[in-house]
């Protein structure tokens, strides 16, 4: 008989006769004839009780059980008699798929996140992470599901690029070269190629052909900043739409925040509420938050006076010209405003060649979404779709034309004005569950000299 998922078993609303269940041992108590086994198969939270007496042919192996065993129960769904669960299953028959031995390290106590860390391969079978990457799928489909309700197409840009969108130099170079050889004439792709950092480039050329678009994949940077934020490997969605400026840009990036997070409310209720008992207590407040007001919109400008004004003691002075800090984000929306603000129209000096530039020529059309807890979820921008203007930024930011002639004829045959952003899908799921540190929401985390599993 085939498997059923216990997320469906335990919507059921009558008891079912000869159910076939599979999964692994959370935990066990044995009393004189009876076993109490709490089995997990990871399709929710919650496990399933499963009570096997000793008249059953191999009580004996039963009795040998360890956690983290795998098996395969056949029996019958009845009303719980305990408290706090509402099936249990008597068993039948139980077949032992795989013994697991006495050192399986996630027994009953509480694991620290470090610990589990060293563990990634099996920290997947605690509530807790069970919980995070169940939660990181429903956000990902919730966020196709955003786009394909508003007529946005998903385009697939390439992963190996030889271009650098944010010309900020943070490539990891691809190669087949051997070491110490930089001939890239005679390399793979006949000259340099690289691991992008971000499809922007490539999928404006898409919404300057679909209109609304966009893109949701890894990208990768060779950042060397050991910050909870910061990962070598994550996944950024960037839509890119035509005919839209930055106060369009805006309005999609609030919408789609506040799209996700009631998504989450609807879909994640169960897991959701793991995080706010165990990781962090304000968080549905803080999602409330999020879902309730309107985002604060303010010039970089006045950022920075509030900033300067402020009092506070900050490890990065403040001064206009800078680049925000996470600790001025992290003021400015969680004890200034006490909710999400978009920044924008910041100098143009430090920004990428891409943004648009302002009438006053000192600023560029650029915004980022500030949250409470993380600081920058969002960055974007309306490009820069002047060409005359566009080509002078990248001589001045000493870029190679040739590479980009490309994005350059763009704005030679119809170009019009268009605007995106890019949101880090971690930094969403950092958001969304409470956790402080971006290694605990990626399966296999990539930061500097750290590439195990
Ligand atoms: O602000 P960023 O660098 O913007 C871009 O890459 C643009 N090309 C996007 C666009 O306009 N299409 O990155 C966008 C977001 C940040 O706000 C942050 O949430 C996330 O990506 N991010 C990172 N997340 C994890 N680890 C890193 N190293 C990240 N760098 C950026
Ligand atoms: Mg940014």
């Amino acid at each position: 008989m085939s498997r059923i998922k216990i997320v469906n078993l335990l919507k059921s609303e009558s008891p079912i006769d000869n159910v076939t269940i599979k999964g692994w041992i959370r935990t066990k108590r044995d009393s004189k004839t009876f076993s109490f086994l709490e089995i997990n198969d990871g399709s929710c939270l919650r496990n399933i009780q499963v009570v096997v007496d000793e008249t059953i042919s191999n009580y004996e192996e039963i009795k040998k059980l360890t956690t983290g065993s795998a098996i395969s129960v056949t029996g019958r769904l009845i009303a719980s008699q305990g408290k706090g669960q509402s099936w249990e299953i008597t068993a039948e028959t139980v077949e032992m798929i795989h013994l697991a031995p006495e050192s399986f390290p996630l027994q009953k106590k509480r694991h620290s996140d470090e610990f589990l860390r060293s563990i990634a391969h099996l920290r997947p079978r605690t509530n807790k992470y069970g919980a995070v990457f169940r939660i990181r799928s429903e956000m990902a489909y919730a966020v196709h599901q955003f786009f394909r309700e508003r007529e946005f197409r998903y385009i697939h840009t390439p992963i190996l690029t030889g271009s650098d969108c944010e010309g900020a130099g943070e490539m990891f170079r691809v190669t087949t070269l051997g070491p110490g050889q930089t001939d890239y004439e005679n390399d793979f792709f006949g000259k340099e190629a690289n691991l992008t950092v971000s499809g922007q480039l490539e999928v404006e050329m898409f919404a300057l052909s679909l209109g609304d678009v966009y893109t949701f994949g890894p990208t990768f940077r060779a950042e060397n900043s050991n910050t909870s934020r910061h990962a070598s490997e994550f996944w950024m969605i960037e839509p890119e739409m035509a005919f839209c400026d930055l106060s369009g840009n805006m309005d999609l990036g609030e919408e789609m925040i506040k799209f996700l997070v009631q998504f989450l409310f609807d879909n994640c209720a169960e897991d959701l509420n793991l995080f706010a008992r165990f990781v962090d207590k304000s968080l549905m407040a803080s999602l409330q938050n999020v879902l309730e007001n309107k985002f604060e919109r303010l010039l970089y400008k006045d950022a920075i006076a509030i900033l300067e004004k402020c009092g506070e003691n900050f490890e990065f002075p403040v001064s206009y010209g800078m680049d925000m800090q996470s600790e001025h984000e992290r003021f400015l929306a969680e004890k200034h405003f006490k909710k999400p603000l978009i920044v924008y129209n910041f100098p143009k000096t430090i920004k990428p060649f891409y943004m648009r530039v302002n009438d006053d020529n000192e600023t560029v059309a650029s915004m980022d979404i500030l949250v409470p807890r993380i600081g920058e979820i969002i960055g974007g921008s309306q490009r820069e779709e002047r060409l005359d203007i566009l080509t002078a930024r990248m001589q001045k930011t000493q870029m190679e034309k040739e590479d980009y002639w490309w994005y350059l004829e763009s704005r030679v045959f119809g170009s019009v004005p268009h605007s995106g952003f890019g949101l880090g899908f971690e930094r969403l799921i950092m958001m969304v569950t409470g956790i402080t540190n971006i290694r605990d929401v990626i399966a296999f985390p990539r930061t500097p000299k750290n590439i195990d599993f």
